[in-house]
């Protein structure tokens, strides 16, 4: 797979915040609109950081940039402190709204966790990507367990957005985030498919940090994608990078 190793994480997400920031530029400037997806967790949030600035002083007009959120818990009030819909309203939306003010933060998208039928939200939630004229970009994490978004081992290529069971191992990695307590942590999700995901014109996906190494190791291994690695799909993918620091 296409990969750009650095030195350090700073070094990982300076570049990765410039060639974002170079797509939103470039689709801006010849089609006057740019389609972001975003991933919330620790490794994207100094890119982010780092993006919101370049997007600030750029007075590029934002006002055809539109957000589109992997995944989110459910159920999950949006007020919760630990929602991705706070986490994204605190780390992406508010931020750039403040530094450049074309950016409207309605245009930040994310599925909506308390709705009561999770399968129309999801069904939804393809139709507004699709109107809005489909992902151009999509920034990646990685599970320790190769998920992306919420897909867990043995999601299937062609999956689509959709609610899923988190893995136990995943609930166990995000219990740092509610008080260190399983129970708190939800069992379900609604997150973007395989197959939804495959379809951004580009994947770059961020692998960083030593807790990344032993599932970094096992996916530089594959020729092609396995299921028990959702990750491996990008192989299939034309145009995915991985920007890593492990
Ligand atoms: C979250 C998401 C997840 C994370 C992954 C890594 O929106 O898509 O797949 O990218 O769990 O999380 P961090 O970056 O916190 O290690």
């Amino acid at each position: 797979m296409n990969t750009k190793h650095f030195t350090s994480h700073e070094e990982l997400s300076q570049s990765a915040a410039e060639h974002i920031f170079m797509q939103i530029k470039q689709g801006i400037g010849e089609k006057g609109s740019f389609v972001l997806g975003l991933a919330t967790g620790a490794s994207p949030k100094r890119t982010y950081e780092i993006l919101i600035k370049l997007l600030g002083v750029s007075e590029l007009n934002l006002e055809n940039l539109h957000t589109f959120n992997l995944d989110e818990y459910h159920p999950m009030w949006q007020g919760h402190k630990r929602s991705y819909f706070q986490e994204m309203y605190k780390c992406f939306w508010k931020p750039l709204n403040e530094v450049n003010k074309t950016f409207e933060i309605p245009n930040g998208h994310i599925l909506n966790g308390e709705s009561p039928k999770p399968d129309l939200e999801c069904r939804i939630y393809e139709k507004m990507i699709e109107r809005a004229g489909g992902i151009d970009l999509q920034v990646l994490g990685i599970g320790i367990n190769g998920h992306i978004g919420f897909n867990e081992p043995d999601s299937e290529e062609d999956s689509r957005t959709r609610m899923i069971d988190i893995a136990e191992e995943t609930r166990e990695s995000n219990k740092q985030y509610f008080e260190d307590n399983l129970d708190k942590v939800p069992e379900h999700g609604l997150t973007m498919g395989i197959g939804t995901i495959l379809e951004a014109r580009e994947i770059l996906m961020i692998v960083t940090g030593e807790n990344k190494k032993e599932i970094f190791e096992k996916l530089k291994k594959l020729k092609k994608p396995n299921v028990s690695i959702p990750a491996s799909f990008l192989l299939i993918h034309q145009n995915a990078v991985i920007y890593s620091d492990v």
